[in-house]
Formats: structure tokens, C-alpha cells, sequence
């Protein structure tokens, strides 16, 4: 679980870099906030999950990790596509679906801390 989170995170945290650089050179500041949550939702989040993972490693034995990772990624890609859709006025659908599971994701992960990590020891 931990590897997955850091390699998606990775690859998230290469794109978003990416298109931050084009983002800058085309001028195209109107798509600052996909950029900023490609990178805090995409990269950021997804890098201290895993580190998190691979620290508690009784929160990686749960369940709720897989339910965790498929319920964020999941958001997370609903999220971010339905961001720009949002913005641009045509539908926000997809962005309020995916920020539900990307909090719905959080709150699966913030349970298995409280039965699995919190009082525990970490690694
Ligand atoms: C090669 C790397 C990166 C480049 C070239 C880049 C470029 C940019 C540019 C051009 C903006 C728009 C600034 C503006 O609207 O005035 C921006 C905004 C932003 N970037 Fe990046 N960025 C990079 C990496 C990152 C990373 C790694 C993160 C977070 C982990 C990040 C988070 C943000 C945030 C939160 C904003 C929005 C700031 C605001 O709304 O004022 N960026 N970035
Ligand atoms: C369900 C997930 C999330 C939702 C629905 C959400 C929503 C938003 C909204 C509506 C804004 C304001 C945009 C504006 O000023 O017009 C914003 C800005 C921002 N959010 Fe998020 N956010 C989420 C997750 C996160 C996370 C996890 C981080 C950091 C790790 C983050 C960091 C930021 C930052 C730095 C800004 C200011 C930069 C910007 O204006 O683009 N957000 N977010």
C-alpha cells in the first residue's frame, strides 16, 4: 500500500510539475487551482499517506487500506477532472462527487489511525 501511494503520488507529482511549467509559459494562470490541487491532492497528499503507511505499518494491514486507496484515487481523479468542467461552468457534478470521496477517503483513513495507530508504536 505505501509503495502504490508514493508511485501514484510520483506520477501525479511529475504531471503536476509538468504542467506547471506549461502553465507559466503559456500564461494560463486561470488553471492555477488544478495545477495547485494536482500537486497537494495528487502529490503531497498521496506521499505522506504512503510514508504514513510504511510508519504504521499495522494501518497497512487493515481493510481499510484498500478501501482508503481505491476511494481517494478514485475521488481524486474525479476531483481533478471535474475541476476544470466546474470552472469553466459546465457542470460541477464531477467535482462535488470526487471531493466526497477524497474526503470520504480521508475519513477511512483517519479510522484506521484512531483503531490502529493512534497508541500505537510507530515503526
Ligand atoms: C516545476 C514545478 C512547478 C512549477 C513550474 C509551478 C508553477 C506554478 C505557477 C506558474 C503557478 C501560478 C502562479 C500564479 O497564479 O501567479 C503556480 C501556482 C501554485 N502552485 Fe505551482 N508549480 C510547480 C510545483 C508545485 C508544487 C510541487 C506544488 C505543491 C506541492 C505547487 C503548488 C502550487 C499552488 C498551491 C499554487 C497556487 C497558488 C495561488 O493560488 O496563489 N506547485 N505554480
Ligand atoms: C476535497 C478536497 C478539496 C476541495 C473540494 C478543495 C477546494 C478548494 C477551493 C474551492 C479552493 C478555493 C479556490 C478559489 O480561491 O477560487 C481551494 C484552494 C486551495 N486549496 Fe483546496 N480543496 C481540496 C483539497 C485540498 C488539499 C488536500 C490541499 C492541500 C494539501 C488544498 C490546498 C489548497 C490551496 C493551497 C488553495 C489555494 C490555492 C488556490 O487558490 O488554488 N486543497 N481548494
Amino acid at each position: 500500500m505505501d509503495r502504490w501511494f508514493v508511485l501514484i503520488g510520483l506520477l501525479y507529482g511529475t504531471f503536476g510539475m509538468g504542467f506547471g511549467i506549461w502553465m507559466g509559459i503559456h500564461q494560463r494562470f486561470d488553471q492555477a487551482h488544478l495545477h495547485a490541487h494536482i500537486n497537494l491532492i495528487g502529490f503531497a497528499s498521496m506521499i505522506l499517506f504512503g510514508l504514513l503507511y510504511r510508519s504504521f505499518p499495522a494501518l497497512a494491514a487493515s481493510r481499510l487500506a484498500l478501501a482508503h486507496f481505491l476511494v481517494y484515487n478514485i475521488g481524486a481523479a474525479v476531483f481533478l477532472a471535474g475541476l476544470p468542467l466546474a470552472q469553466s461552468g459546465q457542470t460541477i457534478a464531477l467535482a462535488v462527487i470526487g471531493s466526497m470521496m477524497v474526503v470520504l477517503g480521508m475519513l477511512i483513513f483517519l479510522a484506521n489511525y484512531l483503531m490502529n495507530g493512534f497508541g500505537a508504536k510507530a515503526a
